[in-house]
């Protein structure tokens, strides 16, 4: 076995968005509405209908993306941009014509497009119709959907990535549009959503492995690594119990092709049924991923709790509390820099599954940047960036198999509760939570340091 001793010459240094968050546009050339879109009516902090404009933008984009020397380009397609409906007869052509601007750019500059089918906006239309997720229907509507986007791209895309963080839309099903007063139906339906995305990618893995043996598939799958308040054996299990819910969960079944006991257990424990019908494990026993993608952004601390009834945490029924190390850096919204934690995330997953391919598709740090004469300076997304491309040097020298980093996020965009006064991207927008501004894009002075680190292939981390 060889050890690398860098990152590998062909690694993809790349950047991430997600298709409600920057595209704007959304009731336009005949996109239909979106849960992300429902929710932006309630606030006009969230307005998706303008967003950061990428989809009028996106030339004067991608030629920023190769000013930066991207080699890849992490993003989502909007399913109701595509199907109206979520499952029309036929396909929405101005929709499809965006996408291929897209990829056809990216690929004239060299950009490789990693595309995630699903990022949190169901259409309206599929929850009105039947309920959205929580009904077995939408497994052979996402497959039909999934079936589009390969007829159509599948010449050009060799990345796909299929429902990004499953497991929080499953926790927290007011985001799949999901609704009930009673929060045991509410928990029920959430879970079965749950295990209706793992059939449908299931039938999705498998179709794609069937068109193009060459294409890698996988989930987009939220890894919040835990850690115990101290070294007692009840906090380290519950902080274990807590990952395998949240984050374990989703590659296990994406890549053992079964649901495993500890969730049998807590479905259980919780009193939730799940819809099972009979050939559900051979869907999931033959459709099995072929690689990783982790949005990774730091770690947490758990604590079992001195309450006595269990409480809902990150959606999880369960008796433990999350705990703010002050040792840390940590940012105003509950995120903290601990770039070990990724090197620490990388030798688990590795342990767990040896070899896979895995990318990186989410990794980044929020502020509220400040444009100042043209410039917007971030000293703390560089430290953040250069602590995390450091650790991934290291994983990699550990022998995993990292391919491709792609920090959130390239442009600035709504955050997917706090709008624009949380900024993320290696690019400033110049618009703000109050007013669209002139919308011009100006590059941070965290592009620039990632602009070098791309040139030199990680030499200067
Ligand atoms: C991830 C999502 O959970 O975290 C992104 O995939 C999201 O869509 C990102 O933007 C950061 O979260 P937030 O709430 O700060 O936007």
């Amino acid at each position: 076995f060889h050890l690398q001793d860098d990152f590998p010459k062909n690694f993809l240094w790349g950047a991430s968005t997600s298709a409600f968050q920057v595209e704007g546009a959304a009731y336009e050339d005949g996109k239909g509405e979106s849960v992300a879109d429902l929710r932006s009516q309630n606030s006009k902090f969230l307005d998706t209908s303008v967003s950061v404009d990428h989809y009028h933008h996106v030339e004067e984009d991608v030629a920023l993306m190769a000013k930066l020397g991207l080699k890849s380009y992490r993003f989502s397609i909007s399913w109701s941009r595509i199907f109206p409906h979520g499952n029309d007869k036929e396909p929405n052509q101005k929709g499809i014509a965006f996408y291929n601007k897209l990829i056809n750019l990216l690929i004239k500059n060299q950009i490789e497009p990693i595309v995630t089918m699903f990022h949190f906006d169901c259409p309206i239309s599929l929850v009105k119709q039947y309920g959205g997720w929580a009904n077995r229907k939408v497994i052979n509507d996402f497959y039909n959907y999934a079936k589009t986007l390969f007829n159509e791209f599948g010449d050009r895309v060799k990345y796909w990535l299929t429902i990004n963080e499953q497991s929080l839309l499953a926790n927290v099903p007011e985001m799949n549009g999901i609704k009930d007063n009673d929060l045991r139906l509410l928990r029920e339906k959430g879970e079965n959503s749950n295990y209706n995305m793992f059939l449908a990618q299931a039938k999705v893995y498998r179709l794609c492995h069937d068109l193009f043996p060459d294409s890698m598939i996988g989930p987009a799958v939220s890894y919040m690594t835990n850690f115990p308040y101290d070294h007692t054996s009840k906090n380290a299990l519950k902080s274990k119990n807590m990952e395998d819910l949240i984050s374990f969960i989703d590659m296990d079944v994406a890549l053992r092709g079964e649901l495993p006991s500890y969730y049998l257990r807590y479905l259980e424990d919780s009193k939730i049924t799940l819809d099972y019908h009979e050939g559900d494990a051979d869907i999931l026993k033959n459709g099995r991923a072929n690689f990783l993608g982790l949005n990774w952004y730091s770690t947490s601390v758990f604590k079992l709790s001195n309450e006595e009834s269990p409480k809902m945490l990150a959606g999880v029924i369960s008796n433990v509390e999350k705990v703010t190390d002050d040792r840390l850096m940590n940012s105003e919204w509950d995120f903290s820099y601990d770039p070990v934690g990724l090197r620490f995330a990388l030798q688990k997953v590795n342990d767990r599954y040896p070899h896979i391919p895995i990318i990186i598709t989410e990794c980044g740090w929020p502020e509220r940047d400040q444009l100042e004469n043209g410039q917007v300076h971030d000293p703390k997304r560089i430290k953040y960036l250069n602590g995390h491309i450091f650790e991934l040097r290291e994983a990699i020298k550990d022998g995993v198999n990292v391919i491709s980093f792609n920090p959130w996020s390239f442009l600035d965009l709504l955050s997917v509760n706090d709008g624009m006064d949380k900024r993320y991207g290696l690019v400033y927008v110049n618009r703000n939570n109050q007013s669209m501004l002139d919308m011009k894009r100006y590059p941070k002075d965290s592009f620039y340091f990632y602009q070098k680190v791309i040139a030199t292939n990680g030499k200067n981390v």
